[in-house]
């Protein structure tokens, strides 16, 4: 087993201004430009955690609940919940800031899924996480049923094999 790494480690902050090339005729942000910045502030902090090459292996379900406008600033923070074979699970949030308003909102949290690869491509092994304050605790026990739910979405588990998720609404082995 690598030696674990702290889940502070991983921290990553980015920050974009809205410039009218990233909007749609309603001169809100578009979302596949922030799901484009997501996905590279998300992979330096697995990049961070695993000191390795990343490739997005998925996304949990992102919500666009806030338009974003044309001159606000985004700030993104990425970290890494959990390390499991070769797979991070890395948490990201979204705010988006009106600096002569003087107002920031939350607009967008995602769960984002990194394998570490070789030079060829392949998966190799990444650190466990050691999560310290409260927040990160609790990611880091939740990330097990997150992992099983994607998985069985993806074809990649059985749902019978899913036990803690199975836990979670109350199904025991052998049901
Ligand atoms: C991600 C990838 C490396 C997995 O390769 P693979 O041959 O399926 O390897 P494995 O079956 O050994 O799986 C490796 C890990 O990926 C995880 N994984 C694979 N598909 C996944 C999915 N849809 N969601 C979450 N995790 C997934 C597995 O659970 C496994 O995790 P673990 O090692 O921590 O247990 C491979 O599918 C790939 O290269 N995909 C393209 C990545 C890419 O180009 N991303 C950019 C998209 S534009």
């Amino acid at each position: 087993m690598l030696q674990p790494k702290y889940a502070r480690e991983s921290l990553t902050t980015m920050t974009e201004m809205v410039l009218p090339n990233d909007t749609n005729t309603l001169n809100n942000l578009m979302g596949g430009r922030l799901l484009h910045w997501m996905d590279i502030c998300a992979a330096i902090a697995a990049q961070k955690h695993s000191n390795r090459i990343v490739v997005t292996a998925s996304v949990d379900n992102v919500s666009f609940s806030e338009p974003i406008k044309l001159g606000n600033i985004v700030t993104m923070q990425a970290k890494v919940t959990r390390g499991f074979n070769s797979s991070m699970e890395v948490n990201i949030e979204v705010w988006a800031e009106d600096i002569p308003a003087g107002t920031r909102v939350s607009t967008n949290r995602a769960f984002y899924t990194f394998v570490a690869v070789d030079q060829n491509g392949r998966p190799i092994e990444v650190p466990p996480v050691i999560p310290e304050t409260e927040q990160e605790q609790q990611l880091f026990e939740s990330a097990l049923r997150r992992r099983q739910l994607r998985l069985v979405l993806a074809g990649r588990m059985k749902p019978q094999e899913a036990k803690e998720l199975r836990a979670l609404f109350g199904v025991v082995d052998g049901e």
